[in-house]
């Protein structure tokens, strides 16, 4: 392995990071499980980044994969693509967009790029509004548009961006309000920031409902919908990242914007649709999605067997009832987890809605964010056969995402691990 690592090394960039003092390789999956290169098995909470949504090698979606790789692997967008067409149908009914438009990308990031491509297009402006702590992909648009230092490398864009509050309450000026006066105050800085730094013909704001990297930060429900209200008197679009809430993670509904009673003009997704496949996209209504005045194309966006493979997961997805599996076993976990915070003042707050759970780590009797704890919690759970992910402003949030099949017995199981991980590391404190 440490030979894999020395390689790796050797021909990667320096910022692409590896999880773990001594990082691992994945070589199979199966379920919720995966094996390591060593052969030992591993309970499977994060799904390679919240992407492997049905579960490891589900034999529907890998027979698909297959029967379409025998057929015909590529034939580029210039062709008819009955796979495509009838996945955009599915996503395009499910999206609640009325009139809905899809193109499909092969990443969140290229799905996101295509949204600001529509709505500055539409709008004829650059001006863009995004939340603090957010993250919208790597590429220079997205990255232009992500509030988070850690995953900002460059301020050079031909956006002019301003950030405005978000669901980060735990560290927010506003933290003590109740939901209501919350939002109220965010509502009220989203006023100031449009009349203060911006020329008012602002494209659109792009935000996550749940913030994913930025360590499932959660606003109160029904805040989206009163930054529309706003925005809707401005003309302003709203472009709703949905590439990790989106396909029921969050339990209570299929989309995260659907706790916020409004519909946003733009969606995105990635990730999970694709159960693994590069398979990703907008949605917009036809107006909006046929504003560009040029042609475009992505040579592999929703090719022949991303889309055979991803029509198989959500139906697979939709046959199981996945996103009500999702509410309960949520439940299950954030009531598990929250057993385990009250245990140890390390954790400062549990947060997050249905497999989307993090826990954020303090360090002792204050406020200042641990992430060396984080990083321990998550050695020590993979010392005992679980598989968690970290994310977070300051890389002190444990981000806890299994596959949306997971079972009751492997929830209790991946909660007992966490809280003898979480009481490893707080006794060595
Ligand atoms: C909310 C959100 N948007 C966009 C992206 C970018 O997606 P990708 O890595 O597929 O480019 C991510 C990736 O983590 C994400 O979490």
């Amino acid at each position: 392995m440490s030979e894999l690592l020395d390689r790796h090394r050797a021909v990667m960039p320096s910022w692409l990071a590896l999880y773990y003092d001594e990082p691992m390789a994945i070589v199979r999956g199966e379920g919720r499980h995966v094996w390591d290169a060593h052969g030992r098995r591993y309970l499977d909470f994060f799904g390679g980044i919240l992407t492997t949504m049905t579960g490891h090698a589900v034999p529907e979606v890998v027979k698909a994969i297959t029967d379409q790789a025998t057929k015909v692997m590529h034939t580029s967008t210039l062709y008819l693509i009955e796979p495509m067409v009838a996945l955009a149908e599915r996503i395009a009914e499910l999206s609640g967009i009325p009139d809905a438009r899809v193109f499909f990308t092969t990443s969140g990031t290229e799905a996101n790029d295509a949204a600001l491509l529509l709505a500055t297009s539409y709008r004829r402006s650059n001006q863009v509004l995004a939340l603090r702590n957010s993250y919208h992909g790597r590429s220079f648009s997205t990255v232009a548009i992500t509030g988070n230092r850690s995953w900002s490398p460059t301020s050079l864009s031909g956006l002019a961006v301003s950030y405005v509050h978000g669901g980060y309450r735990l560290r927010s000026p506003y933290r003590n309000r109740p939901d209501t006066e919350y939002t109220a105050a965010c509502v009220q800085d989203l006023r100031d920031v449009l009349v203060m730094c911006t020329a008012g013909d602002v494209a659109c704001m792009i935000a996550e409902p749940i913030q994913g990297v930025g360590g499932f930060a959660t606003p109160p429900d029904g805040f989206f919908g009163a930054m529309h209200e706003v925005l809707a008197e401005h003309g302003i679009l709203f472009v709703s990242d949905e590439v990790q809430t989106g396909w029921g993670r969050t339990g209570e509904h299929f989309w995260g914007y659907q706790a916020h009673g409004f519909t946003p003009d733009v969606l995105t997704f990635a990730k999970g649709i694709g159960n693994g496949l590069p398979l990703a996209g907008v949605v917009a209504r036809a107006e909006i999605m046929n504003a560009l005045p040029a042609n475009s194309i992505s040579t592999f966006g929703g090719g022949p067997v991303v889309a055979a493979g991803g029509l198989a997961n959500l139906e697979y997805l939709l046959a199981h009832d996945l996103q009500a599996n999702a509410a309960k076993m949520g439940a299950r976990l954030a009531a598990g987890l929250t057993g385990v915070a009250e245990q140890v003042p390390m954790v400062a707050e549990v947060r997050g809605k249905g497999l989307m759970q993090a826990l954020e780590l303090v360090r002792p009797g204050g406020m200042d964010p641990h992430p060396q704890a984080a990083g321990a919690v998550m050695e020590a759970c993979r010392e005992r056969g679980l598989l968690i992910g970290k994310g977070g402003l300051y890389g002190n949030v444990l981000r806890i995402a299994p596959p949306l099949s997971v079972t009751a017995a492997e929830v209790d199981e991946a909660v007992a691990t966490i809280n003898a991980a979480v009481h490893d590391v707080d006794g060595a404190q």
